[in-house]
């Protein structure tokens, strides 16, 4: 009896204690929890829009600015984005990084070049928007100048963008297609604003500007191909399921293929760390883009002289990894076979490839990331036509020959990204 009376009172008395410590804190306490809500919401919208990928240095501090980033224009380098006073945007209202995202207007009123890639950003939403105002400035201020103009003439007039702007972009707002469920609609936003996945996988106009009568339809990146990432089942992912498609999204890797080269870079920043709700929705977005039907190209004969080459090459270089039915090995080495990467119009990534090698992506899933010797060393340039056009042309691929001119012109390409 007595135990329980004292208790009771000592409870009494530490709830009053406790009430009278929080009374005067409630209200910062409650608009603390707002605030980090609001903070991780906007750490995750710099995830999914993948900011840091471009404005900071590999290893270097978050946000402080970028390495070189090649363009049809030009090199361009991505500024410092810390709050820091003088050399990144500690100056700067929400206002301001609304004019950025929408707008394509940077600091001084000056136009940006589209390696920004607010042509994508400009459909944020106004509460992403201020999630990510909002996490930008709770990061570490870092004093460092960058000087993000680094074209030749005449792409270094900044007037010029006034003109490009006029011609080619116009500020929009993400529209939801109401005849869609809720899903689609996340993953047509996550693709077409924060994902920006049409910066790398839409071709481009003369201009540099999206050609969105071929949205998600495979683009050359100066170096790279970025496949079609529509339902196109031979060039494009039509064929995957959409388990397949979040497995690539998540980890880098999947019953096909293994992600290499910028696509590497895009997982680890960003889809690797978002949740598996946004990825099945991208899915869901994805594999319902269907491009107008294309006739697959005649397949090269297996007596073409090319071909016969090829397959010599491939017996001797290739077969020991990736198959003599070019079916690989699940998570080690990619299908060639019935691959939308292999099949492309563009054979830019496959010979990139077999003269630079490549590590595939290194994930928190799957730790270390299998790697394609670089053989570029050891085969000329007709020698790598012939393999790269007769791995186009075996099993069920079909696609155009490639040239030895075509190799040359990639090697020299390496050579000065080198
Ligand atoms: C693909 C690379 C890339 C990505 C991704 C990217 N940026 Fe940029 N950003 C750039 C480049 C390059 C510039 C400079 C363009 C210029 O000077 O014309 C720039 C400019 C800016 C500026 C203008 C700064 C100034 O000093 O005028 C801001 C702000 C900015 N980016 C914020 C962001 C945010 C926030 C994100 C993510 C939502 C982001 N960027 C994603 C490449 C990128
Ligand atoms: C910085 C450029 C870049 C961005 C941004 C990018 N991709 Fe890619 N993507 C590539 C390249 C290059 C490849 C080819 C890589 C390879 O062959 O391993 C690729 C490959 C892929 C593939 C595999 C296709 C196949 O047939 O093997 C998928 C799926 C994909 N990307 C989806 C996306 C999605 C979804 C987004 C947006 C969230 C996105 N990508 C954003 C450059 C990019
Ligand atoms: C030692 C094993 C090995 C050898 C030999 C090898 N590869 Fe690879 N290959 C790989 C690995 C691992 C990858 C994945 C690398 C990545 O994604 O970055 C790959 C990727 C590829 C891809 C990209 C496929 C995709 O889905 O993105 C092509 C095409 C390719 N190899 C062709 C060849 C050709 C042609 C040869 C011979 C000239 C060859 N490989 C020799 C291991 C090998």
């Amino acid at each position: 009896m007595m135990g329980a009376g004292m208790s009771r009172k000592r409870l009494a008395i530490a709830a009053t204690v406790l009430a009278m410590a929080a009374m005067p804190t409630l209200r910062s306490a409650q608009a603390d929890d707002q605030d980090f809500a609001l903070i991780e919401r906007g750490r995750y919208v710099a995830v999914a829009a993948d900011c840091v990928a471009c404005h900071s240095l590999p290893g270097g501090k978050p946000y402080a600015g970028g390495s070189p980033l090649y363009t049809p224009f030009g090199t361009l380098v991505a500024p410092n984005i810390t709050p820091d006073r003088e050399t990144g945007i500690g100056n700067w209202t929400e206002e301001d990084l609304r004019r950025t995202l929408r707008e394509g207007i940077g600091r001084g009123g000056k136009r940006l070049y589209p390696a920004m890639p607010y042509p994508a950003y400009t459909r944020m939403t106004d509460d992403d928007i201020r999630a990510l105002w909002t996490y930008l400035r709770t990061r570490e201020p870092v004093s460092n100048a960058v000087e993000a103009n680094q074209l030749p003439f005449p792409f270094n007039i900044r007037l010029l963008m006034a003109g490009w702007n006029l011609l080619n972009f116009e500020p929009e707002r993400f529209k939801p297609d109401p005849d869609k469920s809720p899903e689609w609609n996340r993953g047509a936003y996550l693709v077409q604003s924060l994902g920006h996945c049409g910066t790398c996988h839409t071709p481009k106009t003369m201009l540099g500007a999206d050609d969105t009568d071929r949205a998600l339809q495979g683009a050359n990146l100066q170096g790279w191909y970025a496949p079609a990432i529509t339902a196109d089942p031979r060039q494009g992912i039509g064929d995957w399921t959409t388990d397949q498609l979040v497995a690539y999204l998540k980890t880098g890797a999947n019953h096909q293929t293994l992600a290499s080269g910028p696509m590497a870079e895009a997982i680890q920043n960003s889809t690797s760390k978002m949740t598996d709700a946004d990825l099945k929705a991208i899915a869901a977005y994805l594999l319902d883009q269907k491009p107008p039907e294309a006739g697959a190209p005649a397949r090269l004969a297996a007596d073409d002289g090319r071909m016969r080459t090829g397959e010599a090459v491939y017996a001797d270089t290739c077969m020991a990894c990736h198959g003599g039915d070019g079916k690989g090995q699940t998570f080690l080495f990619p299908t060639l076979a019935d691959s939308g990467v292999v099949q492309a119009d563009d054979p830019a990534t496959l010979i990139r490839l077999v003269l630079d090698g490549s590590r595939a992506v290194a994930t928190d899933d799957r730790p270390t990331g299998p790697a394609m010797p670089p053989l570029g060393w050891r085969l000329d340039d007709a020698q790598v036509a012939a393999v790269v056009t007769y791995i186009r042309n075996s099993w069920s691929n079909a696609a155009p020959p490639v040239s030895a001119d075509e190799v040359a012109r990639m090697r020299k390409t390496l050579a000065q990204a080198h």
